[in-house]
């Protein structure tokens, strides 16, 4: 467990802690993970007590989905727990009764001034935040360790994600930022690297001899959620790709570890990162593709399109949709593309990551598979299945699809949410999945000639696919006349 400690989380009220935060962290001290010492303090710019904090928390425990079966009494004993702060993040005032909350926790507890200060808050405010508690002196490490959580998107550009780099740097040093992509705290992400580097037969085809392709596709059915303020300024490239996907990308194409760890897992991700040939906007054309949803049907029911959705500009030319290829200029990737698709509005919720394999040099027997796929179901259904042919049973050597499946429910227990673990980890002072700031650098760097290629440009062809299809013909186009999306 980790040492005595409190969980600062800024933005408390929002949507995200109240949808998920405040549920992983309460499955963490139910599970007595947290140890015996432990506190959350929420911090908000809306007025409240203590008590009608708690209620708060309570009541978002009782309605998220994500929370797990309330043992009895522990809703009244985990209260306790709480406290709270409000003020306006850009004075002083409420830093300061944040510092008060950590003393008196190191009273009661008769420990150090551990604390973890989550920004579980708009963007806009990391760096005033960030800032605020430097001001008081609240990053000092002298009486406990102090680390800071930063949700994203981090930075909205290349400059403005470097920027806020060198504003928190100069409060914090490396090792106390935890960049969170709660990507990384999925089960099945994690078991990327380790289905991968945890067994023998995977790594020895896993490069341009054996693999056509790699297809990665994030599709939601969701559309905005009442999230037009921000969706309109951050579209599927700063809420999914850079961040998200790129970070499926990387586990999927990096190479072997030295050693699990942090720092060697990290610098494995930024090489690969590195090796990535850039897309400058003159090549977007030839390597991207942008979309927008349109009205359509979806699970039989009409759904209007982008631009219908309340908050959303007339003629927004932001993105609900992107598909891009990749290519890898190393030894184990050239000549070998990446496809990665992510959309609002498609069809279902699903993630996947399907290796492709390349054809058999000859087809001795009719019928059966093209290619061997080897696919990652990272959600839901969560599981990994390869396909390959086998002879239909008969008189004749006709071939048919088959399938070996691996599936979570073996194990016999539900998924944590990935909150639970990263917060965990950052309590614990693991970083190992939290990216990087040069890993952060280069995903933005890779993004940014689309960024340059389409922003602030009317997008004549939007909306350019229907609520409840895959996405822009466009999309199909980029896999070229021999390759073709898996239907999921
Ligand atoms: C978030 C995005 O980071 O990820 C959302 O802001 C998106 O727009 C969500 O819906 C998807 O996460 P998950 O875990 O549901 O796949």
């Amino acid at each position: 467990a980790p040492e005595p400690a409190t969980l600062v989380i800024f933005g408390v009220t929002g949507d995200l802690s109240r949808r998920k935060l405040l549920s992983a962290v309460f499955g963490l001290w139910q599970d007595g993970l947290l140890g015996s010492a432990f506190n959350i303090v929420g911090v908000g710019r809306q007025e409240m007590t203590d008590e009608q904090f708690r209620d708060y928390a309570a009541e978002a425990l009782k309605t998220s989905k994500e929370t797990d079966a309330i043992q009895p009494g522990n809703l009244e004993k985990f209260r306790e727990l709480l406290y709270y702060e409000y003020g306006d993040f850009a004075t002083d005032e409420v830093y300061d009764r944040v510092g008060q909350q950590l003393d008196e926790a190191e009273n009661a507890h008769g420990g150090r001034k551990n604390a973890v200060f989550y920004l579980s808050t708009p963007p806009s405010l990391f760096e005033p935040i960030s800032a605020g508690l430097g001001r008081l002196g609240l990053q000092d490490e002298s009486e406990g360790w102090r680390r800071i959580i930063i949700e994203k998107p981090f930075g909205t550009t290349l400059e403005t994600a470097r920027h806020l780099n060198d504003a928190i740097h100069g409060v914090w040093d490396e090792s106390q930022v935890y960049r969170i992509d709660h990507y990384l705290g999925k089960e099945t992400v994690q078991n990327l690297m380790a289905i991968r580097f945890g067994n023998a037969i995977f790594e020895p085809v896993w490069n341009r001899s054996y693999v056509d392709h790699v297809q990665i596709t994030a599709a939601e059915d969701l559309g905005l959620e009442g999230r037009a303020g921000y969706y309109e300024e951050a579209g599927i490239i700063r809420d999914m790709l850079q961040n998200h996907l790129m970070q499926l990308f990387t586990l999927v194409a990096m190479e072997p570890p030295v050693a699990f760890d942090e720092g060697a897992i990290r610098d494995e991700k930024v090489k690969v990162l590195r090796a990535v040939k850039p897309i400058p906007a003159s090549q977007v054309k030839f390597s991207a593709v942008r979309g927008q949803y349109g009205p359509g049907t979806l699970a039989g029911e009409r759904v209007p399109g982008y631009r219908e959705e309340p908050g959303v500009a007339e003629g927004s030319s932001t993105p609900t949709f992107v598909a891009i290829k990749l290519e890898i200029e190393n030894w184990r990737w050239q000549g070998v593309p990446f496809f990665i698709r992510t959309g609002k509005r498609l069809p279902k919720k699903v993630t996947e990551i399907a290796v492709v394999f390349k054809k058999p040099p000859l087809g001795l027997f009719p019928g059966g598979l093209e290619r061997n796929v080897l696919a990652f179901r990272i959600q839901p259904d969560e599981g990994v299945s390869l396909k390959f042919s086998s002879k239909t049973p008969g008189q004749e050597n006709q071939l048919r699809e088959v399938t070996m499946d691996f599936r979570y429910d073996a194990f016999g227990a539900g998924l944590e949410s990935p909150y639970s673990r990263l917060v965990l980890d950052a309590m614990l002072g693991d970083a190992t999945l939290f990216p990087r700031e040069d890993e952060v650098d280069h995903a933005w760097q890779l993004v940014s000639g689309m960024l340059d290629a389409w922003e602030g440009k009317a997008a004549a062809e939007f909306p350019n696919y229907a609520a409840g299809s895959w996405g822009p013909e466009a999309a199909d186009e980029l896999m070229g006349p021999d390759r073709r999306w898996r239907r999921l």
